[in-house]
């Protein structure tokens, strides 16, 4: 553990992620690909490529007039680790590539950081040589390679009848207080990913009109899992609401997370709070969820029930102030480029694969998932 830290402080090992099913991650925005390789997934399951296009898809930029317009295809390459659709057991690396990139406008406005984008922090942290062309490795594009990984893990879970779904709780002051079990959310494609039709209308409006404006919109979304066992997590830093939420802050654009009833669990009693115990169907329940599925970070049995922040995308078409990193004085800049006027709709199949690799990773970490699948 001790090597270890010492060799994430002078290397900077920060691109791969879990113990057991570890994923690393790599490509920029306007480079080659964006690509994963995930070492540790058992051998034996099987899975096709339309199984992780799918997931993909759901993902993919430009598909609709909320989205961002820079248009890829997103189609999948498998290099290594799965033959006759299952997995061999060796490390499998997947890439999609990037077809629509132009570093124009990047480079025009190199000098001018964006506001609330990683321009100046990366450069402040890699130096000149830093790739910030359409955010770099600090971009949204990047989660291509999560949801690349989720697919596998998501597939490996479904196995022991682990299901996760996420869907937009808010966009803009649009929220939609209903709590939805999984199968109440279905499959949100091609949306803004909300799940009531009033709210999905005004919603949708909602970024139309801010896109309209040149400007965007941040939201929430609620991630449930379900049919997880109770015992999964660990103690202290071990917890599961510490690990969800280290993947969860990977996600660009993240700015805040709660479990269960988060900030407003602070209001009110412990008598109003608790979740009572009870037995249902000889098995021990809680007959309310406001913990949202864990305790002690450790899982109780019921859904697990977290909420993320995310911000309103930083890149926008209105005139900003800035610096001028060269002549150090300040500027106003209009940033140019095509961007999403609310990321909200296209992190929710990024939130489920991170929760997924998080839960896979813990699951085989106490064998609850078998290294080989029979
Ligand atoms: C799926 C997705 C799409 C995104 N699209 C954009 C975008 O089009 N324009 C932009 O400026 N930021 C976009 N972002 C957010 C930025 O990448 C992010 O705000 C930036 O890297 C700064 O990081 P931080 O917000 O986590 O501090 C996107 C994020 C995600 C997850």
């Amino acid at each position: 553990m001790y090597k270890y830290i010492i060799l994430k402080k002078v290397c900077g090992v920060s691109n791969s992620f879990g113990e057991y099913f570890h994923i690393t991650t790599f490509g920029e925005s306007h480079g080659k690909v964006i690509g994963v390789v995930i070492d540790g997934c058992p051998s034996g399951l099987e899975i096709t490529s339309s199984e992780i296009q799918k997931e993909m898809d759901r993902r993919r930029p430009g598909q609709t007039d909320i989205m961002t317009g820079r248009f890829e295809k997103d189609t999948i390459e498998i290099l290594s680790g799965i033959m006759l659709e299952h997995t061999t057991g060796a490390p499998i690396a997947i890439i999609i590539r990037n077809l629509n990139v132009d570093s124009k406008v990047y480079e025009k406005n190199k000098y001018t950081p964006r506001p609330s984008h990683a321009d100046y922090p990366a450069l402040a942290r890699y130096g000149k040589w830093v790739d910030i062309n359409g955010g770099g490795r600090f971009s949204g594009r990047i989660t291509a390679s999560f949801v690349m990984a989720g697919a596998i893990a998501k597939k490996l879970l479904s196995r022991y009848g682990i299901k996760i779904a996420a869907y937009a709780r808010s966009i803009g002051k649009i929220v939609d207080n209903n709590a939805y079990s999984i199968s109440d959310i279905g499959y949100i494609l091609d949306s803004t990913g909300m799940v009531n039709k009033n709210c999905a209308d005004k919603a949708k409006e909602l970024i139309l009109k801010v896109k309209s404006e040149k400007d965007s919109v941040g939201g929430t979304v609620t991630c449930i899992t379900e049919n997880l066992p109770p015992g999964v997590g660990d103690m202290v830093f071990g917890s599961l609401e510490t690990k969800l939420s280290g993947a969860i802050f990977a996600i660009p654009g993240i700015r805040g997370i709660e479990f269960g009833l988060g900030f407003s669990a602070s209001l009110l009693r412990g008598s109003q709070h608790n979740d009572p115990y009870a037995i249902s169907k000889g098995k021990i329940i809680t007959e309310t969820n406001k913990a949202g599925g864990i305790v002690g970070g450790i899982s109780t049995g019921m859904p697990i029930n977290f909420t993320c922040a995310v911000k309103p995308t930083p890149t926008i078409g209105i005139q900003q102030k800035t610096v001028d990193l060269e002549c150090l004085e300040d500027v106003t800049v209009v940033f140019e480029g095509i961007h999403d006027p609310c990321i909200v709709p296209r992190v929710i199949p990024v939130i489920e694969s991170l929760t997924a690799i998080v839960l896979v990773d813990e699951l085989i970490g106490n064998g609850i998932i078998p290294r080989k699948i029979e």
